[in-house]
């Protein structure tokens, strides 16, 4: 696996993003709570731009009425396309996730946030 710096950290706020090409793949990297999280920007449905739709929390229900609402973790980013919504941190769909979108592990080290891609 080799080590691609993406940004310093200087350059992503908290609740930003950047798209970045490492080894010829767009890829995200969201600073989200406290972390770094790199997804690649194409969406499983029909090739959408994924990464470049908005930032939300997760649903949940809210008991004791249990309406449903975000809770305040942004973690889940909404295709522009279609609306198709996959968590961050694991690629998932939130509603079916047997569709996924790769991520991608990052460290940051000196002040610089890389992302590892064989
Ligand atoms: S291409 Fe992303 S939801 Fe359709």
């Amino acid at each position: 696996m080799a080590r691609h710096r993406v940004a310093s950290t200087e350059d992503l706020d908290e609740n930003e993003r950047i798209i970045v090409e490492v080894q010829g793949a767009e890829i995200a990297v969201f600073h989200t709570d406290g972390d770094y999280h790199a997804v690649l920007n194409y969406c499983v449905h029909q090739s959408g731009p994924l990464c470049e739709g908005p930032l939300s929390g997760k649903l949940v229900a809210d008991p004791p009425d249990f309406t449903w609402d975000y809770d305040d973790e942004p973690r889940v980013v909404t295709c522009p396309w279609h609306n198709w919504k996959f968590d961050i941190q694991t690629g998932e769909n939130v509603r079916d996730s047997t569709y996924t979108v790769p991520t991608f592990e990052t460290e940051v080290e000196d002040d610089e946030v890389y992302v590892i891609r064989g």
